[in-house]
């Protein structure tokens, strides 16, 4: 269908979504992997020795309480800090040394904790960006380059259409960002994501302040963008939705993974229970019904995530 997508031949988010599907055969199974990942943070280990992996068409879900080191995950990988130690392999290879859009062009994208987006751009605009941050128009001939811009333009305007639609918030295409209600700006975070085709897509707390029922949706629709193809790492504070959704849960605890398995196995693992809970105790119901107790989910600390929003992009004309 779209002819000369960008970013590849794959059509809609509906239908195919990043470059390369979990069939689509371009080597291992394996997409990431963490080998023996260390942060320090002064005398902070906020990951010690982790070693963890993410397959093709997966969802993983990343719990632990708070300060646990999920974040730092997320950052690691897309290369906000340098570990201390260990390694971060993507489709085989080191990207340790990656500079951050190096790693936005290898095909991985996240959201934040808290909502980054351009506020004074529009919600299309929004993830116009992010398709741009894939574009290649910066360098090439004045006239060529007009040229190309303008396909590029249009194209990125139908790929931002599409997700927008894809989540939901199609009817915000024109309003200001700052003007959403913040559901609708989460989901624009995760269409922005999505503009990329990533073949991995980091999504932290993106149900963070939402009620039941947006939860549940919002991972219902995760699970449909993993049914196109993405892979997906997920942070969720929310045990039964993580649990519903995660093809494979892993738990860390103090900088520590100290389990990772099917949702069954990890829900039954008394050391997540205790570390999870902080109570040494035999209430497994409580973790199997209720969320970790994390107060206030949307107003966790958050640590120099200085990423800007997408890759490198930067919104053309704000200031
Ligand atoms: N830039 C930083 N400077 C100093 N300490 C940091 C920094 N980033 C993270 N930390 C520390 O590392 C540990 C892990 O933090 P991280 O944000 O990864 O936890 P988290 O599991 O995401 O927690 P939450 O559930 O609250 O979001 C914490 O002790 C935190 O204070
Ligand atoms: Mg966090």
């Amino acid at each position: 269908m779209a002819e000369a997508t960008i970013l590849s031949d794959s059509p809609s988010v509906a239908s195919a979504g990043p470059e390369s599907g979990p069939e689509s055969g371009s080597g291992s199974q394996r997409l990431l992997e963490l080998r023996h990942l260390t942060m320090r943070f002064g005398g902070v280990h906020a990951l010690n020795k982790v070693d963890l992996h993410i397959d093709r068409g997966e969802i993983l879900g990343l719990i632990g309480p708070n300060g646990a080191g999920k974040t730092t995950v997320f950052n690691v990988i897309t290369g906000v800090y340098d570990p201390s130690g260990g390694d971060v392999l993507f489709e085989g290879r080191s990207i340790v040394k990656r500079k951050r859009y190096q790693r936005t062009k290898l095909g991985i994208a996240r959201t934040f904790q808290n909502v980054r987006l351009f506020s004074e751009m529009s919600a299309l605009e929004n993830v116009m960006v992010g398709v741009d941050a894939q574009h290649h128009s910066s360098v090439g001939g004045a006239i060529l380059r007009l040229g190309r811009q303008r396909r590029e333009e249009r194209e990125a305007h139908e790929r931002g259409m599409e997700l927008l639609e894809f989540m939901g918030i199609a009817r915000r295409a024109h309003q200001t960002a700052r003007n959403l209600p913040y559901g609708d700006q989460r989901r624009l975070e995760i269409a922005r994501a999505m503009a990329t085709r990533p073949k991995l897509l980091l999504l932290d707390e993106p149900a963070a302040g939402f009620n039941p029922a947006e939860k549940a949706d919002l991972m219902s629709l995760i699970g449909r963008i993993r049914d196109d193809g993405y892979t997906v790492l997920l942070i969720e504070h929310d045990m039964s939705l993580v649990m519903g959704i995660s093809d494979r849960v892993a738990v860390l605890d103090f900088g520590e993974k100290i389990a990772d398995g099917s949702p069954a196995s990890v829900q039954a693992d008394q050391r997540v229970i205790e570390a999870y809970l902080g109570v040494p105790s035999d209430d497994e119901d409580l973790l199997a019904s209720t969320g970790p107790g994390a107060p206030g989910d949307a107003e966790h600390a958050e640590h120099a995530e200085h990423a800007e929003p997408v890759g490198r992009a930067e919104p053309a004309g704000e200031g």
